[in-house]
Formats: structure tokens, C-alpha cells, sequence
């Protein structure tokens, strides 16, 4: 698998740029802080860069901030056998216990590195209990503790919880550090693909680095070489491409669209509830009860909320259709006719 073959194993490997300058200037200063918060999206390298920060403080033999990757420490740390660094899921150990356990693990010195080091992944987790008996260890860390805890839901930490932390904004995927990490692992498998070809990618990853890395995979193993084939291929995968064409409202285009999907064997079950899914997010959006920040598309909350209902018609129409595209391709016609008869009005 890509994305664990081609896991960042040291800082420089790391590329989300903003994450790496600020990681490198931490492990050069003086005072290491013992708490920290990583914070992003899924796929942006949290639980990655934890690891390299647990080697590069515990490596035997140093380059300048980089871990050597070679010696015990960083081999066992590499292989989850080394003492000195516990990791603990906190969507399974979250109660009061477990993180009991977990403090009195702190009060331990470090057998074979210079830090024990604590990684807590989805530390939203961790029940009201936990987090107020990590709360007074956060406190006053013993010396050779150092904790990481990490998040996608930062708003679900308590205030104190985070106050005691040094923050690192993971954020999501940036295109061009995503576009960087596509190409460094075209290099090394030898894919050839050019700099648009990697750009679409990046476009579909849903700005998680783990998604572009699995995507490329996919590609690579399917022989697919142009940009046009992928463009096809992502088409089959691709919500956001039927909405980006219905937002146009040019009929013709979205049905050649549709009979495009269906010639390349497209499943019409997982397309519509892909857009139904998607119109969903779009449609609270508009009403103001998310703010999810994905792109808002061109439609109105009326436009948007009948095509909610007529693709649940098709949906319910699909088990009874003798043509598969049948359904959508009537609720589509349908919407632009509604649509047009609004406009000229
Ligand atoms: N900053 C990054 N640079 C390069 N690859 C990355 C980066 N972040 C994530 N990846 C890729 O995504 C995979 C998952 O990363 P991970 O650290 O588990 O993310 P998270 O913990 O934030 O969900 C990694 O194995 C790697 O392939
Ligand atoms: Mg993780
Ligand atoms: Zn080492």
C-alpha cells in the first residue's frame, strides 16, 4: 500500500510544509514543551509526524533534527515495540481507568531513550473523567514526559485541556504539498505521470494525503496514463463532478454525462447517494446549521432541495427500472424543466 509504504519517516520527508518548518524549529530550540495538540483533518499527517517526533527525540545517533531511522530507538519505535513510547487510541480506551493507567505510566523513567513519550490519537475521545485526571498531569508534566495528543474535533476539548498544550495546526491537505508528495512517490515507483495528472489527483483527495496517496495507487494498478482516462476514471468515483455539471444547468452536457458514467459501468446506488449526501451538506450550509467549509455550489436552497426530492424518486425508482440510468436521467430532465419554466416566469 502506498500510503504506508511511502508513510513520511523523517522531517524532511514530511510534506505539509507549514507542519514540518514549525516541527523542525521546535526540536532545535532548548526547552521542548510537553504537552502538544495536534490538530486536522484525517490524512494530514498527525499520527505520522507524532512518531517522527518520538524517534527524533529518542534516536541514538541524530542528524542535526532528523532521526536515523538505523538504530534501536528508532527501529523499535518503527515497529511499536519500544517501551518508552505509548500509543493509546482514545476512541477505545476513553474512560477514567485507562487514562489512570496511562498517568501512572508517566511516573516511570524512560528505559532506553532520553523522553517517554505518549501519544493519544482522537483525544476527543477521552470521557469528562479522563480528561480531568489528565487535566492535573498536564499540569506538571514529570520532566521526561512528553504528551501528543491528536484531533480531527478540536471544538470537543475542553478549554483547559487545551490551554496546557502547544498547538499544532495540521489544518487540512494543501494542494501543492499534496501535489509534492503524489510526485514523490511517482519518482520512486517510476509512474512517469505529469504535473497534471498528479493536480487532478490532489483535486479528488479530499485534501487528505492518505486519500491521494490510496487514489495514485488505484491509478497506477488500473494502467490508467492520460489525464483524459483519469479524468474518466475519477468521473466513475466522482460526486462532485454530476454536481458541478447539474450547477451549470445545461441539460444536454449532464445527460451526455450520465451516459458517459453508465458506458463506463458506473453504480447508479452509490452515485445518487453520494449526491444526496453532498446536497445534503450543501443544503445546511445554505441554511446556516453547518459550516462545513466545502465549496458551496451555484444552486439556491429551493433548486437544491428539489433535487433532493426528485433523485429520492429515482433511487426508489432504480429496483423496478429495466434501464438502469432511467430514473436519474428523468429526475434530471424533470429539475431543468422546473428549473427553465422558473427562469422564464
Ligand atoms: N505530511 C505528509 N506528508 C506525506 N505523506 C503524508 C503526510 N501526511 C499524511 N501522509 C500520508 O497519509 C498517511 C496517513 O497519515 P497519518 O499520519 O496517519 O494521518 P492522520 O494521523 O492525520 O490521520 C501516511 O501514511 C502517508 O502516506
Ligand atoms: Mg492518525
Ligand atoms: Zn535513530
Amino acid at each position: 500500500m502506498f500510503y504506508l509504504k511511502y508513510r513520511p519517516k523523517t522531517i524532511s520527508e514530511l510534506d505539509n510544509s507549514r507542519v514540518r518548518d514549525q516541527i523542525k524549529k521546535i526540536l532545535e530550540s532548548k526547552d521542548l514543551p510537553h504537552a502538544f495538540l495536534f490538530v486536522g483533518q484525517k490524512g494530514t499527517g498527525k499520527t505520522s509526524t507524532a512518531r517522527i517526533f518520538a524517534k527524533a527525540i529518542n534516536c541514538l545517533s541524530k542528524k542535526g533534527v532528523e532521526p536515523c531511522n538505523h538504530c534501536k530507538n528508532c527501529l523499535a519505535i518503527a515497529s511499536s515495540t519500544f517501551t518508552d513510547v505509548v500509543e493509546m487510541d482514545a476512541a477505545s480506551n476513553r474512560g477514567i481507568e485507562e487514562v489512570k493507567k496511562l498517568i501512572q505510566e508517566t511516573s516511570f523513567l524512560p528505559m532506553a531513550g532520553n523522553y517517554r513519550v505518549f501519544i493519544i490519537d482522537e483525544a476527543h475521545m477521552i470521557t469528562s473523567d479522563g480528561f480531568n485526571a489528565l487535566l492535573k498531569t498536564l499540569e506538571e508534566p514529570p520532566e521526561t514526559a512528553i504528551f501528543i495528543l491528536a484531533t480531527t474535533n478540536q471544538e470537543k476539548l475542553p478549554k483547559t485541556i487545551i490551554s496546557r498544550c502547544l498547538k499544532i495546526n495540521f489544518g487540512k491537505g494543501n494542494k501543492q504539498d499534496i501535489i509534492a508528495m503524489l510526485k514523490r512517490i511517482g519518482l520512486q515507483e517510476k509512474l512517469g505521470y505529469e504535473t497534471a495528472f498528479y493536480s487532478l489527483i490532489a483535486n479528488h483527495s479530499d485534501y487528505s494525503f492518505r486519500d491521494a496517496a490510496k487514489i495514485l495507487e488505484e491509478v497506477s494498478m488500473q494502467k490508467i496514463k492520460t489525464v483524459a482516462e483519469l479524468e474518466a476514471f475519477l468521473g466513475i468515483r466522482g460526486k462532485n463532478n454530476l454536481l458541478q455539471i447539474i450547477e451549470k444547468k445545461d441539460a444536454k452536457q449532464t445527460l451526455l454525462w450520465v451516459e458517459e458514467f453508465s458506458g463506463n459501468g458506473g453504480n447508479f446506488k452509490n452515485l445518487i447517494e453520494d449526491v444526496l449526501d453532498e446536497l445534503r451538506v450543501q443544503l445546511l450550509m445554505k441554511k446556516g446549521v453547518s459550516k462545513d467549509d466545502e465549496k458551496a455550489i451555484n444552486l439556491t436552497a429551493g433548486e437544491i432541495g428539489r433535487l433532493i426530492k426528485l433523485l429520492m424518486e429515482a433511487y426508489q425508482l432504480l429496483r423496478s427500472s429495466p434501464i438502469e440510468s432511467l430514473p436519474l436521467e428523468i429526475a434530471l430532465i424533470e429539475f431543468y424543466n422546473d428549473t427553465n419554466s422558473k427562469v422564464r416566469n
